[in-house]
């Protein structure tokens, strides 16, 4: 791994324009270059790249970055492999280490990884061996493009097939192959871990392979159906989503992510047709994977099995996901436990059909609950209002929380103001939690930070700063805005002034700095006040929250006298905000 220097030193002497214009027509647009984004289709050009500032930036999916990252993504590489390319056309001779700890380790694990899945695949798809496997995957209806695309593979039922081939073909060391997780020592000799099984690489969004899972073909023995790779140096349970290296696109595309459990139910709804899907392999969705799939899309699909719900795990998972800021829906399965494997085999159209069905992840919580308790007794009613108080208790959205609760209530066939009760007992156990679990606050958030950014790069356009003090408040905002006085307008030179950022900020600059470089000069006062006002708006609605927080908080400790001034705060906060409203 090359030292930071060096890779500074590569991206001196590229010039992104040049080396983009290799993959995309770019056309001159101001002071950038526009073209059609080769990252999804589009027929208005909505990629963009500056030579000043040596990023690109596609407005249309919002990927983005500087030279290596197109690559990367371009070329489907890692930051190394693209790094070697650059170092090879600038002339640098890439000096070793230095980088990363431990990168060459994992690096020679991706390799091993990578030659083992290649093997796999060829034992299956060519090898006389690999027939039991050819047989069983035809009769799950999976095509021989599907096993290419995702590099299905075959381990034979044999106990040091893969560990000869690396070993004796390949000249790996022993420790390497247990250290990828691919055989185990027992007893002085070294077993392969999967044998007889149809084997799935596992990757990360770049294509790198992490490890393996591995599915039995003959189905009933008293061995697991499917084994994972153990934990290594480069593969963690629960970080990654199968699939995602091949459906990443699709999924921008889409907007959304289809969350199936299983490996055959991702390789059935792509073969369906529906290819924005990922796999959580039977686990709860975890924050790694909720991060990743956010960086991708805002919505996702649970198309879980039908009693999810009912599950503690999947319920955090849906908790994770709505702290990430991500929107869910729920496809229905309707009964007869159908999963999606077997959904999309027979029924192409009816899956794409329920998948665009999907329903709110309220409405269905609410829908299962009363589907598993009868409402009509009051032993129902009482399980009915354990299990939903809390769900409702949780609703950020004020008006969505009103809305389910008097769905509830009318379910129920009780008062609504008995379930409004209900629900605020958990609302204070909620609120004394510390608030972290309270999740609609990232979606606030981003709407801040969506906020903060506009007016930055307004501001941008006309840098005027003394105005702006108290406004910015996300993180990279409110840094880069103190930043931005030092440079007077006149001698605003973009790339000097990015230069002169740290790399992280560097981007977010660029980033910011592009999304208005298009807007016409007249507006901008004009837009900025606009912007302002929403700010401040939103700076309301979160105090308003934060007080009826407060007040439901102390309604059950009797506290009259700090009720009452909460009360005075918040008429007052709500009267600023009908007037900015009204504006
Ligand atoms: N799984 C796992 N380890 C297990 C069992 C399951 O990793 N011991 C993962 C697999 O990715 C599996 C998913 O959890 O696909 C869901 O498990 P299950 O519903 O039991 O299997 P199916 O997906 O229906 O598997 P198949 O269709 O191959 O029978
Ligand atoms: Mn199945």
């Amino acid at each position: 791994m090359a030292p930071d220097n060096q890779i500074e030193e590569i991206k001196r002497k590229t010039d992104i324009v040049e080396i983009i214009g290799e993959y995309v027509d770019l056309k001159k647009a101001g002071r950038n270059y526009k073209g059609l984004c080769p990252f999804h289709g589009e027929k208005t050009p909505s990629f963009m790249v500056s030579q000043e500032l040596q990023i690109f930036k596609c407005f249309g999916c919002s990927v983005g970055g500087d030279v290596y990252k197109f690559l990367e993504d371009y070329e489907k590489i890692d930051f190394p492999q693209a790094l070697k390319i650059l170092a090879d056309r600038a002339g640098v001779k890439l000096r070793p280490l230095g980088g990363f700890a431990g990168y060459e380790e994992k690096e020679e694990l991706y390799k091993v990884n990578f030659l083992t899945a290649e093997f796999y695949h060829y034992l299956l798809a060519e090898h006389p061996l690999g027939e039991v496997a050819r047989q069983y995957l035809a009769n799950r209806g999976i095509t021989l493009e599907t096993v290419k695309l995702f590099k299905i593979g075959f381990a034979p039922d044999r106990s040091d097939t893969l560990f000869n081939f690396l070993g004796k073909k390949r000249g790996y060391k022993p420790e390497i192959i247990v250290k990828a997780g691919l055989s185990v020592l027992r007893n002085g000799q070294y077993f392969d871990r999967f044998r007889g099984r149809v084997i799935f690489p596992l990757s990360d969004h770049y294509g790198n392979i992490l490890g393996f899972s591995g599915r039995v073909i003959k189905d009933g023995g008293e061995i697991a159906k499917y084994i994972n790779s153990p934990d290594t140096l480069v593969y963690k349970k629960g970080n990654n989503l199968f699939g995602l290296n091949i459906t990443k696109q699709d999924i921008k595309k889409a907007g959304f992510a289809i969350v199936v459990e299983g490996e055959f139910d991702l390789l059935s709804s792509y073969q369906a047709g529906v290819k924005n899907v990922v796999a959580i392999k039977g686990s709860a969705f975890t924050p790694e994977q909720a991060q990743l799939v956010s960086r991708f899309c805002s919505q996702v699909y649970l198309a879980l099995d039908a009693d999810f719900a009912g599950d503690q795990a999947a319920r955090r998972g849906i908790d994770i996901l709505k702290k990430a800021g991500v929107d869910i829906r729920v496809v229905k399965m309707g009964d007869g436990a159908k999963d999606p494997d077997d959904f999309a085999r027979s029924d192409p159209e009816g899956w794409e059909k329920v998948v665009k069905e999907g329903e709110g992840i309220y409405d269905f919580l609410i829908r299962t609950a009363f589907s598993k308790f009868d409402a009509q007794t009051t032993e129902g009613k009482e399980k009915i209002s354990r299990e939903l108080s809390p769900i409702l208790a949780g609703i950020e959205d004020e008006i969505v929380k009103a809305s389910c609760m008097k769905t509830v209530a009318g379910r129920l066939g009780v008062p609504e103001e008995a379930v409004v009760r209900q629900v605020r007992k958990h609302q204070a156990a909620f609120t004394q939690q510390g608030g972290e679990s309270i999740p609609a606050k990232m979606e606030e958030k981003s709407r801040r930070e969506i906020l903060e950014e506009t007016l930055l790069g307004l501001i941008l356009q006309s840098p005027n700063l003394e105005k702006f003090d108290g406004v910015f408040k996300t993180n990279k905002a409110l840094r880069l805005a103190q930043t931005l006085p030092n440079w007077g307008k006149d001698k605003f030179d973009p790339g000097e002034f990015a230069a002169s950022l740290p790399a992280e900020l560097r981007d977010f600059f660029g980033e910011v700095f592009f999304a208005y470089s298009d807007s016409s000069s007249l507006k901008i006062e004009e837009e900025i006040e606009e912007i302002k006002k929403e700010i401040e708006i939103l700076d309301l609605r979160e105090r308003i929250l934060q007080i009826t927080r407060d007040i439901a908080q102390r309604e059950s400790t009797e506290d009259p006298e700090t009720l009452r001034i909460l009360t005075e705060e918040l008429d007052c906060a709500a009267k600023n905000l009908g007037k900015l409203e009204n504006e």
